[in-house]
């Protein structure tokens, strides 16, 4: 029997938006189990700490082959800890490419049985991220068609509260 085919999707995920979430299932389309991996100790300043960010996601992507871990310290690390051999990074633009590349192949030297596998997100979400959904929560505006109603929740508790 093939052993399961694990996949890492990491990231900071502050907070999960419906980009993430779609990256996440896709990748089902070739792994048989996704680990959201989400790393405690980012070089930004997190809105949600790192036990929000995992609740949130959680209860964002609920399927049963997908599964939601914080972890510290180097990626290959911990995907040789959870026996993954897929990192997934989502790819949006080409200013997202020389930052993937440079992450990609500095893991693949320091672990070479890894690989990383970029997707593409869903056509109409291609232009999200974290970073402008906290900004534009941050003032009020509308966010609710790009995170999951929790999330949207978790916003307006830590803006409006
Ligand atoms: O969502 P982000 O902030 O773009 O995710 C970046 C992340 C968390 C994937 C990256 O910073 C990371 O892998 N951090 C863990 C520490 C590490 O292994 N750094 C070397 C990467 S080459």
């Amino acid at each position: 029997m093939t052993p399961p085919r694990i996949a890492i999707y990491p990231g900071s995920f502050d907070p999960i938006t419906r980009g993430h979430e779609d990256l996440a299932i896709r990748s089902l389309r070739f792994a048989d189990r996704v680990i959201v991996a989400v790393a405690v100790n980012g070089q930004k300043q997190p809105l949600f700490g790192v036990e929000e960010r995992v609740a949130l996601i959680r209860e964002t992507v609920q399927h049963p082959a997908v599964e939601v871990q914080a972890f510290e310290g180097l990626l290959v690390e911990f995907a040789h800890r959870v026996g993954a051999t897929l990192i997934v990074r989502g790819l949006r633009a080409v200013s997202d490419f020389e930052y993937e590349f440079q992450m990609a192949l500095m893991n693949r030297n320091l672990a070479p049985g890894l690989e990383t596998v970029f997707l593409m997100p869903a056509f109409d979400l291609t232009y999200l991220s974290s970073s402008l959904v906290r900004e534009v929560a941050r003032f009020g505006g509308d966010v609710s068609p790009l995170v999951h109603p929790a999330v949207l929740k978790a916003l307006k508790a830590k803006f409006r509260p």
